[in-house]
């Protein structure tokens, strides 16, 4: 907690008004990247507490859409359609497919993350779920040519996804930004040019 405090995305982010330094994480890969435009449609899952959403609504400028999910409420935003459920249960996927409609999405981003219990052997398969169910959405979801970025922790399974996720995206790359607290396993995966 006293580390939390301290930190100094924390206390940008409360000073220029996003909802959570997970924001730094986003900006500093689109800056890089140019990820997002005006007329985009996106999925943000993990969504809560709304950094990512309010980060990319901004981007779109009005012209664009945001089909955002988590597993806890999330206070409204702009262009944003948030649908509250668990990513892993059946029912809550075709409530976002359906939200969807005729769309398909421009833009997959995953920065889910299980409650984590500090063993590694118990946490890294459920993150490489959380990973692989967002991978089948991107396959239902995505336009050709489309983006995913997916939030992953470095250890078993982490190879073998980054090897799925080439045999359909054109463009596949590893992210460390520097919100990203530099002990932590986290990084982000970047694939682009789906289908292509
Ligand atoms: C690091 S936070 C996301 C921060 C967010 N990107 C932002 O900018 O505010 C991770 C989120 O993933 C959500 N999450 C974890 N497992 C989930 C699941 N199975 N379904 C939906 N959301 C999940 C958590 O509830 C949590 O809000």
């Amino acid at each position: 907690m006293q580390e939390h405090l301290k930190d100094e995305y924390v206390l940008r982010a409360q000073k220029e008004g996003w909802r959570s330094r997970a924001v730094y994480k986003l900006s500093e890969i689109h800056e890089r990247e140019k990820l997002i435009r005006p007329g985009m449609t996106l999925i943000d899952l993990g969504a809560a507490p709304g950094s990512w959403s309010q980060y990319a609504t901004s981007l779109l400028d009005g012209r664009g859409s945001i089909l955002a999910l988590d597993l806890l409420a999330m206070d409204s935003l702009p262009d944003v359609e948030f649908i509250q459920g668990d990513f892993t249960e059946p029912a809550v996927l075709d409530e976002l497919l359906e939200r969807l409609g005729d769309r398909k999405a421009d833009l997959v981003m995953a920065d889910m993350a299980p409650n984590m219990s500090g063993m590694s052997a118990v946490d890294q398969p459920r993150v490489i779920y959380l990973a692989e169910l967002t991978l089948d959405l991107a396959h239902k979801a995505l336009k050709p040519g489309g983006f995913m970025l997916v939030k992953l922790f470095h250890g078993q399974g982490f190879d073998a996804y980054v090897a799925a996720v080439k045999h359909c995206f054109g463009k596949v790359k590893v992210r460390k930004p520097k919100a990203s607290r530099p002990h932590s396993r986290e990084t982000y995966l970047l694939a682009g040019n789906y289908g292509l």
